[in-house]
């Protein structure tokens, strides 16, 4: 058992949606949240900007002595996550394969839809590893990238997030997708309005609770679960928190504190890459 902390990094507010799950399945871990709110969004910026960015949190986690990191962001997963993953002696856990597992498990026609960032989907990351899976997969990706500040000005189930999610998964819908990746931290808040708008018969895949049974597996066989029931959490933020401290309640559920404001140390050969 170890009762170090379990690190969880995003752009913003919408990795609370993976750090809610952990909370539910692990109860005695602690847990420490860095929302890089003065960067987001990272689903339309460059994968060597994503990558640059996504190190420097890591780098930041580490400094808490975390003993695995998760890397809540699908867009942040999508680009980085290979790299962290060699790079780090620590376990890194990404929220794209947990999803993509549970993805190919439900699927009975093999025919799966992926809704993402403009980043996740453009990195092909979803595709990659569900062929990996299952070879003669298809696979129809969307991005909509409106479903993110429609979950944080809390209308994820307004009249207009219906409309939005029938023009997004008209296309997805006519090529017979029979289950549908919820590839982005803020869709699982949506979810009410994406069933409303499916056919029933289309299963819905929410990565953050995926992802959180992919920690505790890990966990469980590095023999680091902490089996406590009072874990404690902290947050970290890279901008003023009042505005994580205010959605990010929406999307925990549970009041966030205590939060403190950071910056983020520069990876020097990152800085080098970008200037390059
Ligand atoms: N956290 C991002 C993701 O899951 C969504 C918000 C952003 O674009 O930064 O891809």
């Amino acid at each position: 058992m170890s009762e170090q902390a379990i690190g969880v990094f995003d752009s913003g507010v919408g990795g609370l949606t993976v750090l809610h799950e952990l909370r539910r399945l692990l109860q005695g871990e602690n847990l420490v949240y860095l929302g890089d709110t003065a960067r987001v969004p990272y689903g339309t910026k460059s994968p060597e900007t994503v990558c640059s960015y996504a190190v420097q949190a890591a780098e930041f986690l580490l400094g808490e002595r975390v003993k695995m990191i998760v890397v809540a962001c699908n867009t942040a997963s999508s680009f980085a996550l290979d790299h962290l993953q060699q790079m780090l002696s620590i376990p890194v856990v990404g929220v794209i394969l947990p999803g993509a597992r549970r993805a190919a498990r439900l699927s009975r026609g093999k025919v799966v839809g992926v809704i993402g960032t403009h980043g996740t989907v453009s990195s092909e990351a979803y595709p990659r590893a569900l062929r990996a899976l299952v070879p003669e997969i298809t696979v129809a990706s969307a991005p909509c990238p409106l479903f993110v500040p429609l979950a944080e000005e809390g209308w994820a189930e307004h009249p207009v997030a219906h409309l939005v999610a029938q023009e997004y998964l008209a296309p997805l819908l006519e090529k017979q997708i029979d289950t549908l990746v919820l590839g982005c931290t803020h869709y699982p808040l949506l979810k009410p309005t994406l069933r409303a708008v499916l056919p029933p018969s289309v299963a819905l895949v929410d990565s953050a609770e995926e992802t959180a049974l992919e920690v505790k597996m890990r966990l469980s066989d590095l023999g680091q679960l902490n089996p406590g029931t009072r874990g404690q959490w902290k947050f970290y933020v890279t901008d003023v928190p009042t505005r994580f401290v205010q959605v990010g309640q929406g999307f925990l559920g549970e009041p966030i504190e205590p939060v403190t404001r950071v910056s983020l140390p520069i990876c020097p050969s990152c800085e080098q890459e970008l200037t390059s």
